[in-house]
């Protein structure tokens, strides 16, 4: 079995995989959602501290599991530096106490894992990543063949989810709250710009979205807007985001001649995008695979799965030479 650990944000999370047959047989997460809501995104250094509170909490319930532990995995990029080094110390202290080998997982790759969990890889596939920190379209050939063949020029799809979210008063993570007041909204009642329409280039950008509904929000009242109006401008949000994903992935994918689909990320729960993407995916004769739900979010399962492929290679990393790498700080330059 693998003990995998993810602290990259604001969910603490540890895994038990069986190696053999891919099972997750423990995984527990304390998200940190309720503590960050207040100042409307996550703070580091609170966020860090809670790490060093539930980790351990939720350590001590895999006890049972450390004889038959061969490896210990953990998220060591990209993330906050001071939230991954939670986790890494963990590890390292484990692979140090049971004399097991460390395993550093690159949690954009573990994203893509996440569709794999207690399954066989389906590959090659073309990923739409969608999470809080990033938005590429990746090419992934085997677990260490991706190529990033779309990124964003600014923020990412989540994080205008939050920031939308946030404009109105709702609270954080945004991504959930929007799509549930969209729900009884009028998509059509307002109309946004798709971010970069009328450009040849094959790319995300959502800074421009973000300002275009920034004022659109301040026009009806801010936060103190009706809750009818939230609804429509969360619609219409919604509905922009979707439009400029499949505007873009459509370019990409009709030319593109591997099958297989995937959206992952934390906004690939949204189940207005999913079905969005799905229709795309069956226009263009493509076959969309989906992660389960409560494995779109930070979760240690991810972790662990992608792990899998690392031990069975034998990739290793010495522990005095794991660190959390914290030089991706930028979302649209993340290297897999
Ligand atoms: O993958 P994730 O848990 O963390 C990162 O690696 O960033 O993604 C978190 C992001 C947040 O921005 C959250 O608002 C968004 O995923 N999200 C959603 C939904 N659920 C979560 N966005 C849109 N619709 C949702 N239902
Ligand atoms: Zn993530």
């Amino acid at each position: 079995m693998i003990l995998s650990i993810e602290s990259s944000c604001d969910d603490s999370a540890i895994a038990i995989t069986e190696i053999a047959t891919k099972k997750v047989i423990f995984h527990q997460k304390i998200s940190q959602e309720s503590e960050h809501s207040i100042y409307g995104g996550v703070v580091p250094e609170l966020a860090s501290r809670l790490h060093a509170v539930a980790l351990p909490q939720i350590l001590s319930k895999t006890k049972e599991y450390f004889p038959k532990l061969k490896a210990i995995a953990v998220t060591n990029e990209p993330g906050l530096g001071v939230t991954l080094m939670e986790g890494i110390a963990m590890a390292k202290t484990l692979s140090f106490a049971l004399n097991i080998p460390l395993i550093a997982v690159h949690h954009l790759k573990a994203h893509i894992y996440s569709l794999f969990i207690e399954k066989e890889v389906i590959l090659p596939i073309v990923v739409l990543l969608v999470s809080g920190g990033h938005t590429q379209i990746v090419r992934v050939k085997s677990f260490d063949d991706m190529e990033i063949l779309a990124t964003t020029m600014d923020d990412s799809v989540g994080e205008s989810f939050d920031k939308c979210a946030k404009m109105m008063g709702l609270g954080y993570p945004g991504g959930a709250i929007i799509e549930s007041l969209a729900q009884s909204g009028d998509k059509n009642r307002y109309i946004l710009p798709v971010p970069l329409a009328n450009s040849p280039l094959i790319a995300f950008s959502l800074s421009g979205l973000k300002n275009a509904v920034r004022l659109l929000i301040e026009s009806l009242g801010g936060e103190n807007m009706s809750h009818q109006d939230k609804c429509d401008v969360a619609a219409s949000f919604q509905h922009t985001v979707l439009l400029h994903l499949l505007q873009k992935s459509k370019k990409l994918l009709a030319k593109e001649p591997i099958k297989n689909v995937a959206i992952v990320g934390g906004v690939a729960a949204n189940q207005y995008i999913k079905t969005g993407y799905e229709k795309l995916c069956n226009s263009l004769d493509k076959k969309l695979h989906a992660v389960d739900l409560q494995y779109c979010s930070d979760n240690a399962a991810m972790v662990g799965r992608y792990a899998i492929e690392l031990y069975n290679n034998k990739i290793f990393t010495k522990l005095d030479l794991l660190q959390a790498n914290t030089t991706q700080k930028h979302k649209n330059n993340t290297k897999l």
